[in-house]
């Protein structure tokens, strides 16, 4: 599975045999393929190249290393920011700024002052944040919940009812109407309803949707919007027998829209925007952590020194990684309930994990940790943050140096 592969009867990343990174630096580490970045890069502009304007936004909080997000402004990705820090680092690193979007939620007034000031471009969650900002904004756009949402868990479903995000169709005209009496001559829109989507239908509805409604505010606020931003939410597989998401179909869905008469006349050349986060790194790394426990109660656990703080995604979601025993290629299956270090009982990576049996020492990889994994990490239980590395062939470079004590409890005054 992505992105390993099985040489000498042994587990590689690239041209390394993941031993070799484990004799190195120990456990736990999160080890990323650079060329797997890559490949879904350009796999993820191939998809889109069928539209004539089309800017692909990295969703800079699935990942902000700033190694990872070198990578994909190298490779000519933008960046959707969530909140000034986002949008500061993205400028860092370089981004165009023409290319940064910010699609933040619930600013003060003045972080939404901050963001108009340095004049990046801000998709409003609704019209009471606009209503914050005091000078006229060089561009306007907001954030439409078009009634329908997806995404794996409720937790990730940011669409339709009982979402804090967006608003709606009707309150956004206003607002639109607003910022044209404002002065404003510059607009775009935008949309995100979900995350971790594999079905390419739902971007068919979704999209259609928010074309509807984006081409009746357009005709009856009397403006045209420079760009349609669709979101993210392009799904990724998290077990081995999940197939990919078919991201050209996803594309295709999309235009396929754009082709209808009454869509395409009213809405006149415009740029598309997506904001793929997870898509574009999150099979791009393992974490390797060691077995420190196999223990049988009435249930049979694994323990490892990867806990929950680095890794919620089980314990929030119920999300399910797939898990394998790095170099141990056959053998007996078991299922397992794998657990951390943390004094939680959810401090749980994953349940009923078919595993061959571990023994103490051997080490445990943690498939599809490139997204949402330390960008949502925490130092609970004065627990560590691990080291990250990143592979480039049979080049290895630390991007991250692991926390230690005296790192965590830096901020602490005393
Ligand atoms: N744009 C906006 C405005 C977003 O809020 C998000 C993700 C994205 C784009 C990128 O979505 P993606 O392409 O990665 O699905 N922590 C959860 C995922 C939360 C996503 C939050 N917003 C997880 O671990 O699955």
């Amino acid at each position: 599975m992505k992105p390993l592969s099985i040489k000498e009867g042994k587990h590689f990343i690239e041209d390394i045999p993941l031993s070799d990174l484990v004799d190195k630096f120990g456990t736990p580490i999160i080890v990323y393929s650079k060329s797997q970045i890559i490949e879904n890069i350009e796999k993820f502009r191939k998809a889109f190249s069928i539209f004539s304007d089309h800017e692909a936004h990295y969703a800079v909080k699935a990942n902000y290393n700033p190694n990872i997000l070198e990578i994909l402004k190298q490779n000519g990705i933008g960046a959707d920011a969530a909140n000034p820090n986002e949008a500061k680092l993205a400028v860092q690193i370089g981004f165009d700024k023409k290319m940064i979007t910010v699609t933040p939620n619930n600013l003060t007034r003045d972080e939404l002052n901050f963001l108009v000031k340095e004049k990046f471009i801000v998709n409003f969650d609704d019209e009471i944040q606009y209503s914050l900002v005091e000078n006229k904004v060089d561009l306007f756009s907001i954030r439409i919940n078009p009634g329908i949402g997806k995404g794996e868990f409720k937790g990730i479903t940011t669409g339709g009812k009982n979402s804090k995000f967006g608003t709606s169709p009707d309150k956004a005209k206003l607002a639109y109407e607003k910022a044209k009496k404002d002065g404003v001559e510059r607009f775009g829109i935008h949309m995100h309803t979900g995350s971790n989507v594999l079905d390419p239908q739902f971007f068919k509805e979704s999209s259609l949707a928010f074309f509807k409604i984006s081409k009746i505010i357009s005709k009856e606020v009397g403006i045209r919007f420079e760009y349609l931003d669709i979101g993210g939410g392009y799904g990724v597989p998290y077990q081995p027998y999940v197939e990919d998401l078919d991201i050209d179909r996803v594309a295709q869905n999309i235009k396929s829209n754009l082709m209808l008469p009454e869509i395409n006349e009213s809405l006149g050349s415009f740029k598309l925007i997506t904001e793929p986060g997870r898509f574009m790194v999150a099979n791009s790394a393992v974490i390797l952590s060691k077995v420190t426990n196999v223990k049988k109660t009435d249930r049979n656990f694994i323990g490892t020194n990867l806990s929950f703080n680095t890794m919620i995604r089980h314990a929030l979601y119920g999300a399910k990684h797939h898990f394998e025993i790095m170099d141990k290629l056959s053998g007996k299956y078991k299922k397992f309930i794998i657990t951390g270090q943390a004094c939680e009982n959810t401090d749980r990576l994953g349940e009923n994990i078919p595993l061959i049996e571990p023994r103490l020492d051997d080490v445990l990889i943690t498939y599809t940790a490139g997204a949402y994994i330390t960008s949502m990490s925490s130092n609970y239980n004065l627990l560590g943050r691990p080291m990250e590395i990143l592979v480039d062939g049979s080049k290895v470079k630390i991007i991250r140096k692991p926390d230690d004590l005296p790192s965590i409890l830096g901020p602490f005054l005393t």
